[in-house]
């Protein structure tokens, strides 16, 4: 069997999903408040330009790979409106009982399906708009996954990547001591789970940075790609048309 990456471990290929799966199983209860603790709530200034940047209209088909506790299909489906559908996914069952939760909570019913980013169950051309945040960094066949997001959208139709990406040359120390001292010990504390904020803070560096994202996206099918730049490179957005 090939080879790949866990962090900084060199895994079997078919091992690296059950890691992946074993990170979001100990985490899902604290994500959302860990997300606003280890950044300081930029994620969500990250995830509302994202939801800016799409520009949704009433009555738009869209898809939320990867989407976790839910914070964009939430937000797109405020702006598509009872005449569209956002469809929240996610390969993780515990993931996305607490997203679907989260939403019955704020009185939001949607579409919710456990399944793989890498073999997407719907018919080609079926969405206006599909979204992946901080989703693509843990997927094994990451080309595999970004042709199936090019396949099931219309034509014309864009993907939104938002993840980290490789940071601006002088904030690279304060990140790194950052990553690897503050984030696993926080994880620690607040998730009793250190390992899996030391795969993240791994995961962000094995990950490919903005050049090669937009390349690989163009191979998938995106004749045009955009890329805007986060906090410094801390996070990218990048912006694709299938065309
Ligand atoms: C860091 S969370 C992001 C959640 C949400 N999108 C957000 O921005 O808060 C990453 C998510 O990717 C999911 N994931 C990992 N591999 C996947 C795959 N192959 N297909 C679909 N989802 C996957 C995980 O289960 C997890 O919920």
């Amino acid at each position: 069997m090939s080879q790949t990456h866990f962090g900084y471990q060199s895994v079997d290929e078919g091992e690296k999903a059950q890691r992946v799966k074993g990170v979001f199983d100990s985490v899902a209860s604290k994500y959302d408040v860990m997300n606003d603790l280890m950044s300081m709530g930029m994620h969500r200034a990250w995830k509302a330009y994202t939801v800016a940047v799409a520009n949704l209209r009433e009555g738009d088909k869209v898809l939320d790979i990867a989407g976790g506790t839910g914070d964009l299909a939430k937000a797109f489906a405020r702006r598509v409106g009872p005449s569209g559908q956002v469809v929240h996914t996610d390969i993780n069952e515990a993931m996305l009982r607490t997203g679907r939760d989260r939403m019955l909570d704020d009185g939001l019913a949607l579409p919710t399906t456990i399944c793989d980013a890498e073999q997407l169950p719907f018919r080609s051309g079926s969405f206006d708009l599909v979204s992946v945040a901080f989703g693509l960094r843990n997927m094994t066949h990451k080309e595999q996954a970004l042709a199936e997001m090019a396949r099931v959208l219309r034509e014309g139709g864009r993907l939104l990547v938002l993840e980290f990406s490789k940071v601006a040359a002088p904030l690279q120390k304060p990140y790194d001591w950052y990553s690897f001292k503050v984030l696993p010990r926080l994880g620690q504390w607040v998730a009793g789970d250190a390992d899996s904020y030391r795969y993240l803070a791994e995961s962000i560096r094995m990950h490919p940075d903005q050049a090669t994202l937009k390349a690989m996206m163009k191979t998938a099918g995106f004749g045009h790609v955009d890329v805007h730049n986060l906090t410094g490179g801390v996070v990218a957005l990048h912006v694709g048309i299938k065309c």
